[in-house]
């Protein structure tokens, strides 16, 4: 398993690889698993999640829960989820700074339990990430709020359904109001709700738990039902695949050429990027087993705006950053999502890079080649698109602070050595 703390192999050492060749397998999603577990909470009992990525953030998330009383046994990408009938509704801080999406237990608890005292989350790598739309839309439900001593407190009476108008479609806030919602009397509509995969995931979830959550078109629906109970499956419910691990590996056969098969991605949850892939030269074919990404020669540049789902999701851009920087002409990337989102650019510079940056805009003009160099992880999906960068580069390029990536990611260095690239950790 992967350690997040590990102070030893915390460097990924990826030289310049020749064509990528052969089939990966694409594990379950970081950003859906961290909601399912929350989502137990909802019930008392056991729940059993199945294709669960091996990764730090789901031992955060385990910690998390097992903090608050519940017992979670994980093995074979398999999650057991024992919730106890009387629970600790807190989250505490050591836990929720180091991982933002703990923030998600606030709506379960506060549907259940009728309180919840989560730590506030600080800034991060991307700049500030407040969580006023949470608590606005909880607030619309009748929850009630304070903070003090850096943590936030809430208590609801009774949550009753309502209509709650997000201003942005913003995924956590979505998935906090839908898990407060289920149990809610009467009916809620959620309208801007964000609605990626990740979410359609979670609403499948709470249905198996008994929730009634349908579309009503763009908007949400939920009738609050009294009770809910662990979804009933004998192999456990299954996670959806990762569909930024899968981008990783598309920019990885993108930037080295090749042709790999990625099974179980789905290309529906990524339409956008494979069109934006097909515009750079990356040809993609796709059936019901997964998507094959085949690439010859220098990719085309092409222009890069990321938006809410189902736009370009801000996840893939490191990954189409670091395409750009060698394919021919010039690519124009606009951040509309996490303003902060472009520290790993000077990283990238490190590495020969052409790259200007003004506000949320980058300008990237490509280069034949860049140069192995050492550089810095500083996120989960910036260290991997470093990764990345780095097979494409001349000699060697020593990526620090890897266990950033394993955050979100299951064996990357396995799983890309598995398909040709000369990769290792140390
Ligand atoms: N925002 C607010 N107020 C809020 C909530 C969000 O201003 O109350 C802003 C954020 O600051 C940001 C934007 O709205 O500028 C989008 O945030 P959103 O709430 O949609 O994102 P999130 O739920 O915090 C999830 C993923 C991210 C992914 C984003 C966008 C998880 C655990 N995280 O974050 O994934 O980038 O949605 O798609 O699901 C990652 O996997 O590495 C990762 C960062």
């Amino acid at each position: 398993m992967n350690e997040p703390d590990s102070g030893e192999l915390d460097t990924i050492v990826a030289q310049r690889s020749s064509a990528l060749d052969g089939e990966v397998h694409i594990g379950g999603a970081k950003n859906s698993v961290l909601k399912l577990m929350a989502a137990c909470l909802l019930a008392e009992g056991r729940h059993v999640l199945a294709n669960v990525p091996d990764i730090s953030d789901v031992t955060l998330m385990c910690e998390l829960l097992e903090a608050m009383g519940v017992t979670v046994t994980r093995a074979d990408h398999r999650l057991v989820i024992d919730v106890p009938e009387e629970m600790d509704t807190a989250a505490p801080y050591h836990l929720v700074e180091r991982m933002r999406a703990s923030i998600v237990v606030l709506g379960p608890l506060l549907a259940r339990f009728g309180k919840a005292r989560v730590a506030l989350p600080g800034g991060d790598d991307f700049g500030p990430r407040p969580i006023d739309m949470h608590l606005r839309a909880l607030e619309s439900l009748g929850a009630v709020f304070s903070t003090a001593h850096g943590d936030i407190s809430a208590t609801a009476e009774v949550l009753t359904g309502t209509d709650v108008v997000l201003e942005y479609p913003s995924v956590g806030a979505t998935e906090n109001v839908l898990m407060a919602a289920v149990r809610a009397k009467g009916r809620t509509l959620i309208h801007n709700p964000a609605r990626e995969p990740e979410i359609g995931d979670l609403v499948n979830f709470l249905n198996q738990m008994g929730a009634q959550v349908g579309w009503a078109g763009d908007r949400l629906a939920v009738d609050g039902v009294e009770r809910l109970a662990p979804a009933r499956s004998t192999d456990g419910y299954r996670v959806i695949p990762d569909r930024i691990e899968a981008a990783t590996f598309l920019a990885a056969v993108g930037m080295c050429g090749g042709s790999v098969f990625l099974r179980d991605a789905v290309a529906d949850h990524m339409a956008m990027l494979i069109r934006k892939l097909t515009e750079m030269d990356v040809h993609i074919v796709s059936d019901a087993a997964g998507v094959r990404a085949t690439a010859t020669g220098r990719l085309s540049s092409a222009d890069v705006s990321t938006l809410p789902y189902p736009g370009l999701a801000t996840d893939y851009k490191p990954f189409l950053v670091s395409m750009l920087t060698t394919a021919s002409g010039v690519g124009i990337v606009t951040e509309n999502i996490f303003t902060g989102r472009f520290r790993y650019i000077d990283e990238l510079r490190r590495m020969g890079a052409d790259i200007r940056t003004e506000g949320h805009h980058a300008v990237v003009r490509g280069t034949e080649r860049l140069s192995g160099a050492p550089v810095r992880a500083h996120d989960i999906r910036a260290g991997a698109a470093l990764v990345v960068a780095g097979l494409a580069a001349e000699g060697e390029t020593e990526v620090a602070g890897a266990t950033h990536i394993d955050r979100g990611y299951e064996d990357l260095v396995s799983k890309l050595v598995g398909i040709g690239a000369t990769i290792t950790r140390r």
